[in-house]
């Protein structure tokens, strides 16, 4: 990133921080190396779910695909496998193509530099600055959503999180707080606070290390912000699945790969208008995504065996068991609702 050299007039404050980090930081596996393929990809899962959970997921990747261009050789659908359990395959599908990039346009190496990094397929400011500051020192603070809440309860500061320009307006606040020379450290080191201490509710304001200058803290305001106007915009969308079932096996079929869920395997959305009457349970499930909120009615329908094998032939599913259904990637609800069937038919 092209930053303006701001002179750090509180840092005071990110020292303190630091220190707080050398005697609290998490023995996280990402950690002990600065290999950055490694940590583009921890910072990847770790946009998709909670550092306890992540962990696994984590060490199972990087298990496989040790290197931009082990991933780059892979196939999509085992990169998918790998990425099960996380939801947000699209991030994977981008994970894959930005490997071939790294092949393709950088020789094989990983690029080096903010600019570079934040040129494959999926890579934002903040993955990029990440990237860049733990492994190759540059000082650029990685900005997200810890860092809006503990910069403005910090100094108390209204700017607006939705706002087009917070990115740029709390990356430049963040450079009054950041030792240039460990930025890598400071930005994990507000990534640990932001998650163990400066919580969004009920932060624990008495064991952090940053109480005697927060605005915030002093003048007991910690849950006017961060200032959130605009929520973000959130579709309504209904979907209808039928899990057509026959002793156990159910039907799947690739989606196609220009809407959402590209590639994933999911049941049957239509069935002929006779068969409404063998479905025996209807189950709605919410499902939350950023922008969508999504409404997943499935219908168990049970069919006889010569019925169930015909209409799979005739409409190009595979029929499969739960334990085959393990192999291929499923929507996170839709995983859900199989893990569901197998806990209440364990014997089949
Ligand atoms: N959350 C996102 N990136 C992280 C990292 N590198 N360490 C801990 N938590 C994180």
């Amino acid at each position: 990133m092209k930053s303006k050299k701001q002179k750090p007039d509180f840092l005071h404050i990110g020292n303190r921080l630091l220190l707080w980090y050398e005697q609290n930081s998490r023995d996280l596996p990402w950690r002990k190396t600065k290999d950055p393929y490694k940590i583009w990809i921890c910072e990847v899962v770790l946009q998709q779910t909670q550092v306890k959970q992540g962990t696994a997921h984590y060490l199972r990747f990087v298990e496989r695909f040790p290197d931009a261009k082990t991933l780059a050789n892979a196939d999509t659908d085992e990169v998918l496998l790998y990425w099960k359990g996380l939801g947000y395959y699209s991030r994977a599908m981008n994970l894959h193509k930005a490997a071939k990039q790294i092949s393709e346009e950088f020789g094989g190496n990983f690029p080096d530099n903010f600019d570079d990094i934040l040129k494959l397929k999926g890579v934002g400011k903040y993955t990029a600055a990440a990237v860049a500051s733990i492994c190759f020192g540059t000082p650029v603070p990685a900005v997200d959503g810890n860092f809006y809440r503990v910069l403005s309860r910090l100094f108390a500061d209204d700017f607006d999180v939705s706002n087009t320009q917070a990115f740029a307006y709390f990356s430049k606040l963040a450079m009054r707080i950041m030792p240039a020379d460990v930025a890598g450290d400071f930005n994990q080191a507000m990534m640990d606070l932001g998650s163990e201490i400066c919580k969004p509710i009920n932060p624990l304001c008495s064991e952090c290390p940053l109480n005697k200058d927060c605005v915030a803290y002093l003048t007991g305001t910690t849950a006017l912000f961060p200032v959130k106007t605009k929520k973000t915009k959130v579709n309504e969308l209904a979907m209808q699945y039928y899990f057509v079932e026959n002793a156990g096996r159910f039907l799947i079929r690739r989606r196609d790969t220009v809407s959402i869920w590209k590639n994933l395997y999911e049941f049957a959305t239509e069935i002929p208008a006779d068969w409404e009457k063998f479905v025996i349970k209807t189950k709605t499930i919410a499902h939350k995504l950023t922008h969508r909120n999504m409404l997943i009615t499935i219908s168990h329908t049970q069919i006889s065996t010569s019925d169930f094998e015909d209409f799979a032939k005739e409409n190009g599913f595979v029929i499969s068991s739960v334990e085959e259904s393990d192999h291929v990637s499923f929507p996170k609800p839709l995983e859900n609702y199989i893990k569901m069937f197998n806990v209440k038919n364990p014997t089949l």
